[in-house]
């Protein structure tokens, strides 16, 4: 009898162990998902026409607003419309002919909710 019972606890144990860990892994999984990605194109085009000078303004402004932890940010070879950079990404959207005046404006507008 007492033998039936611990196992009875023994399996409510292991059941609630299960559902603890699968909402953790859930939230885990969420909370990398809700990460912003910006992605930055170091092609040849875009690198000579300012993505050399864009990448540091974005290390700048992520690090002054503190929001280095809450993006991953990352070179990427030519995306493939050379003609329309530099370029970036930011969540899989594609921003064309950046400058330095207008990255702030399109991460104060990407990253507004981070802040
Ligand atoms: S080098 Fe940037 S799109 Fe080709």
């Amino acid at each position: 009898m007492l033998l039936n019972s611990q196992c009875y606890f023994f399996n409510v144990k292991k059941t609630l162990h299960r559902f603890f860990m699968d909402i953790c892994s859930r939230n885990f999984n969420g909370f990398m998902l809700q990460k912003t990605e910006i992605v930055i194109c170091l092609g040849s085009s875009c690198f000579a026409r300012g993505n050399k000078h864009l990448v540091q303004l974005v290390k700048t402004y992520l690090a002054d607003r503190q929001l280095t932890h809450k993006v991953i940010f990352k070179g990427k070879h030519c995306f493939g419309n050379c003609e329309s950079g530099p370029a970036i990404e930011i969540d899989q959207r594609r921003y064309n002919n950046i400058t330095s005046e207008t990255i702030v404006e399109i991460l104060d507008k990407a990253l507004a909710t981070k802040i």
